[in-house]
């Protein structure tokens, strides 16, 4: 939209989901980033509140993260704000009248809805609302079906359920400018998806983790413990192109008992490529192997944007991977013999990880990320149980509560550096810590 450049000092509203809280500034950081733009510390907000208010940056970048962010709903210029509506009124009519009038004006079309978070209003006291707001030079006519622009009043009770006050805590006007992609959660539900298993990733998370990771179009993003392929959905959606693998023969093929409720076998198309036909972005879909994640069969190179990933934690599903618990049953180095039939043995959550990271650190381009879900008992849980390593920076580090005791937290790693070339390099030892 056209919009005249005297427009000065302008303040964006972002009202924002109740879910996934501690997961929310990181993505806006990274689709920041995304967007080239460095984090804003003058980002106004309170940790749990859904509004927060944002300056320095543009409209086209508010526009930007919202095209991507599942955390955040709408985005709003914010043209006044206060704690009563007499104070709304007084910091209304000190907002410049060069910033609205391209909205005002006698041809342009406008309607004004009112949002009340934690409390329900009448209908008859949303016209009371809409109505007390005539002292805003409005000119246009008020469209309902199709207006040009559309504003809002936002009022803001609080955050406790038990607890409603009568008046707002905080009221907002300002003019909408975009919806976040919720949507997205509600279309890639894996309810009606076509290929699931136990462990199958919820939409939303997905997506939270494909933005973390700042999946971009054209990226090549790996997700070595790929079950189902949900992150590979998330990824494949923001034009990414996407590979995995997983040591499990029947997930890899689609093959198997079903997941599904009333279905005993998978049926002959219940596979990862066909999950991304689904949604349309098969021509993203590299391909997934049969591989296990303790061995890596990749070139040493760094080959991938991005990796995210799901690792198995041995609650829903075992974590396996291959070797034999007999030494003396191993051929010697080099000799291959045709008839050895790999068996499993433990993997531990350590190995998991320190394999992860190691992996991560080879393969990732520079400033590419690792993201992935680290399960931790709450009790004993402390910041520096957080694997890390040289070549890694700490990005965010979110948690998601399963129970009392229980949950996983999203961790989210930037490369920075090439680790050092040995022997052996896939496979150095002694360069992660903190795994415990
Ligand atoms: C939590 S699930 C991943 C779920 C996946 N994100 C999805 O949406 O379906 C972990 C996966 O890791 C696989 N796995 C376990 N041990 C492995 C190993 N050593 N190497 C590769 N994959 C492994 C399991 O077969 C399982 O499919």
């Amino acid at each position: 939209m056209a919009t005249s450049n005297k427009r000065s000092c302008l303040q964006y509203l972002l009202h924002l989901a109740q879910d996934n809280l501690d997961f929310r500034l990181p993505e806006i950081k990274a689709l920041l980033a995304l967007r080239g733009k460095p984090f804003h510390p003058s980002i106004n907000f309170k940790e749990k509140s859904p509004f927060w208010c944002v300056d320095g940056l543009s409209e086209e970048d508010v526009r930007g993260i919202m095209a991507r962010s599942v955390c955040a709903k709408s985005a709003f210029e914010l043209w006044g704000h206060g704690q009563t509506h007499s104070e709304l009124r007084t910091s209304l009519l000190n907002y410049p009248s060069e910033n609205m009038s391209p909205f005002m004006h006698k041809d342009s079309t406008y309607r004004i809805n009112v949002y009340t978070f934690n409390k329900t209003l009448e209908f008859a006291d949303r016209i009371k609302r809409i109505d007390a707001m005539e002292y805003l030079p409005f000119e246009g006519a008020v469209s309902l079906k199709s207006p040009q622009h559309i504003f809002c009043l936002l009022e803001d009770y609080g955050t406790d359920p038990n607890n409603i006050p009568e008046h707002p805590h905080y009221i907002y006007f300002g003019r909408w400018i975009a919806d976040g992609q919720r949507e997205l959660i509600r279309s890639h539900s894996v309810k009606n998806r076509h290929f699931i298993g136990n462990t199958s990733m919820d939409a939303g998370l997905s997506f939270i983790m494909a933005n973390h990771a700042r999946v971009k179009e054209n990226d090549l993003v790996f997700d070595p413990f790929v079950g189902t392929g949900s992150l590979l959905v998330a990824c494949s959606q923001f034009r990414a192109y996407v590979c995995g693998t997983d040591i499990d023969y029947n997930t890899i093929h689609g093959k198997g008992r079903s997941s599904r409720k009333n279905h005993k076998w998978r049926g002959p198309d219940e596979n990862i490529r066909a999950n991304l036909r689904q949604y349309g972005t098969e021509k993203m879909y590299l391909d997934v192997m049969v591989s296990d994640a303790s061995k890596p069969v990749w070139r040493e190179a760094a080959l991938f944007d991005a990796i995210i990933t799901d690792p198995p934690y041995g609650i829903r599903e075992s974590t396996r991977r291959t070797g034999s618990h007999k030494d003396n049953a191993r051929p010697p180095d080099g000799i291959y013999v045709e008839s050895h039939v790999p068996v499993s043995q433990a993997y531990h959550l350590s190995d998991i990880f320190s394999d992860l990271l190691n992996f991560s650190a080879h393969h990732l381009v520079m400033g590419g990320r690792l993201v992935y879900w680290l399960p931790v008992y709450r009790p004993e849980y402390c910041e520096e149980m957080v694997p890390l390593h040289p070549c890694l920076r700490l990005i965010s580090n979110c948690e998601q509560t399963l129970s009392s005791h229980t949950s996983r937290r999203l961790i989210t790693m930037e490369k920075i550096k090439e680790p050092e070339k040995t022997g052996s390099p896939s496979r150095q030892s002694g360069q992660v810590s903190s795994v415990r």
